[in-house]
């Protein structure tokens, strides 16, 4: 069971009560096909991802990363029981989609990295404590079934 400190809690939702699911999604999606390539490979319905440009004006990109950071926020509305709340997505990407789960680190990286260009300065160190530790609990729920 994770504990979380009033701080961390009040922290997580204030960040994500700034996300806008569509426009974030959209770039963190983008940012991970981008800086890991590989990862395009799981996505090949998907049309053409074959650059930065095309990448950017790709629709499915578009919803998926809002479906993404839809189901993130669906998370952070259970802080209290993460695992459980992610327990059906865990067993589609393990069972049904088999995407190694380096990706979900992968993906909570790059989250951060729009997070804390979105936010600047008000994207302060114990922020980003509590923003880690929400995505490394995400991480370890989503990857529950490989286990
Ligand atoms: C599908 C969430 C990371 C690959 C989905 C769906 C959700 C979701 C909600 C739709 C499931 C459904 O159809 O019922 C998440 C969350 C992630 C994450 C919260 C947080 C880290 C990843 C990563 C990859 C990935 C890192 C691959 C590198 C896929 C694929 C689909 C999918 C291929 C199916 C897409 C389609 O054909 O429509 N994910 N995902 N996911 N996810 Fe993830």
């Amino acid at each position: 069971m994770v504990h979380w400190t009033a701080e961390e809690k009040a922290d997580i939702t204030s960040v994500w009560s700034k996300v806008n699911v569509e426009q974030d999604g959209h770039e963190a999606l983008s940012r991970l096909l981008i800086v890991y390539p590989w990862t395009q490979r799981y996505f090949s319905s998907f049309g053409n991802l074959s650059n930065p440009t095309a990448i950017a004006g790709n629709a499915k990109v578009h919803a998926h990363g809002k479906k993404v950071l839809s189901a993130i926020g669906d998370a952070v509305h259970h802080l209290d029981n993460v695992k459980g709340a992610l327990h059906e997505l865990s067993d589609i990407h393990a069972f049904k989609l088999h995407v190694d789960p380096e990706n979900f680190r992968r993906f909570a990286e790059v989250l951060v990295i729009v997070l804390a260009a979105k936010l600047t300065t008000s994207f302060t160190a114990p922020v980003q404590h509590a923003v880690e530790k929400f995505f490394a609990v995400l991480v370890d729920g989503l990857s529950h079934s490989y286990h």
